[in-house]
């Protein structure tokens, strides 16, 4: 096959005449479909329906510590719930705070508070003159928003196929104390898909920061989202790496049920060491007497273990791997060869990402909006929006129908292509 780059002006403008032919027929089609989405289809959620019957009026409300979950109580979470989460995680029940339904508002909260009252002693960030954060890029566009909410500056660093580049943030975290954290979601990364390697978690968990108060916000959102029962990605325990390089406090992990169970509806925890969690404790009575423990025994009761959350992982993988394989198949047809893209095969969580000829992304998400499917504006992936090369865009494939997203996925390398030859035949 031909790359594009090989094509002279005559044959691309030829190759430009036909895709503006095809391109016009889905125009004409009047679509609307949409690729943005990174949440569960209605069929992802239908599995886990049955969680609704495990408690209803005649059902004991009691924990196993003898908690009566109907009453306030247990700010930390039932003991069985912490397990649940600590299993899912890799840790141990004692490092678990079992927050509400989003893990996203525990980390806006975590950041609020270092704003307002400082980490553990240390100057409020609201009164530093300057706050920043590394982004590892792309990334998930919300984090970038929480921090950009609050002010902080955020610095770029490079992703890596092992995770950001450690070269770089240990340079950075080591000289500059106003860097208070760094973004990470360590496994099946949004929106790469990538797990970071065991040396990058070793060295992000000997980080030597410059500022006391620095954290690692290690954003664990894809934890158990595997696509295949035998070829799964692994991850080191962070609290434990980072308990053996002596950096115990250092890390906030975070994680949630959401796309376990119910998005909005399911589980979310902080698993950090103890002393961060004694110190989050004592905030955290003036913001609440406890969260939603019946939510928390119904979890438990309806998933049993961790088997029980694998086991409804891979009847998930089950709806959600064939989409992911038409999508990267159709990329492999399609493009194979051009020279106009590339993008990554992930084993789990929910995005491919796709990398167009620099300068491209807005282009074809533009095109792909004119005819009828949406996509995750460029940019997104950054901080601020800004995606320094324009050539990153995230593509969800989980919650379209598969006729749907085959549909999709065709009109998105048509305008693949289309912006790529007009890209060269500017130049
Ligand atoms: C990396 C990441 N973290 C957190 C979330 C949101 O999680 P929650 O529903 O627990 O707030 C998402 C949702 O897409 C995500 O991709």
């Amino acid at each position: 096959m031909q790359s594009y780059q090989e094509m002279s002006k005559e044959e691309l403008y030829k190759v430009k005449e036909g895709l503006e032919k095809e391109y016009a027929k889905y125009k004409g089609m009047g679509l609307s479909l949409n690729m943005a989405r990174g949440k569960p289809a209605a069929t992802q959620l239908d599995l886990a329906m049955p969680m609704l019957d495990v408690l209803n009026s005649s059902s004991k409300l009691i924990a196993e510590d003898g908690t009566d979950c109907r009453n306030y109580g247990e700010l930390k979470g039932i003991p069985e719930a912490r397990k649940l989460i600590a299993d899912m995680v890799g840790s141990t029940p004692d490092h678990v705070f079992v927050y509400g339904n989003s893990s996203l508002n525990v980390m806006y909260d975590t950041v609020s508070r270092s704003f307002t009252h400082g980490v553990m002693g240390s100057t409020p960030w609201c009164k530093l003159d300057k706050v920043k954060f590394l982004c590892p890029v792309p990334g998930y566009d919300r984090h970038f928003g929480v921090t950009e909410f609050f002010g902080v500056e955020m610095v770029n660093v490079p992703m890596t196929s092992e995770g950001p580049d450690m070269d770089m943030v240990e340079r950075l975290v080591s000289s500059d104390d106003s860097i208070k954290g760094i973004w990470c979601v360590p496994k099946y990364s949004n929106p790469q898909g990538i797990t970071y390697s065991d040396e990058t978690v070793r060295r992000m968990a000997a980080l030597k920061p410059a500022a006391e108060d620095f954290r690692i916000y290690w954003d664990n959102a894809y934890v158990i989202h595997h696509l295949y029962e035998d070829e799964q990605d692994s991850l080191l325990d962070i609290i434990s790496e980072c308990e053996k390089a002596g950096n115990p406090d250092m890390v906030y992990e975070f994680c949630s049920t959401s796309k376990v169970s119910f998005p909005g509806s399911g589980i979310a925890a902080i698993v950090t060491s103890k002393a961060n969690l004694d110190f989050i404790e004592k905030q955290f009575t003036m913001q609440t007497i406890g969260h939603d423990k019946i939510n928390q025994l119904r979890h438990v009761r309806y998933f049993k273990n961790i088997d029980g959350i694998n086991a409804h992982m891979m009847k998930q993988a089950a709806i959600m791997r064939p989409k992911f394989e038409m999508v990267e198949k159709t990329l492999q047809d399609e493009l194979g060869g051009l020279g106009i893209g590339s993008w990554i095969s992930p084993k789990g969580g929910y995005f491919i990402c796709f990398n167009t000829l620099p300068g491209c992304a807005k282009s074809v998400v533009a095109k792909a909006k004119e005819a009828g499917v949406v996509m995750t504006p460029a940019g997104a992936p950054f901080p601020y929006g800004k995606d320094p090369e324009d050539s990153v865009i995230r593509i969800a494939p989980s919650f379209p129908t598969m006729e749907e997203l085959e549909t999709a996925t065709k009109i998105f390398v048509l305008c693949v292509k289309l912006a790529s030859v007009e890209k060269l035949l500017a130049e």
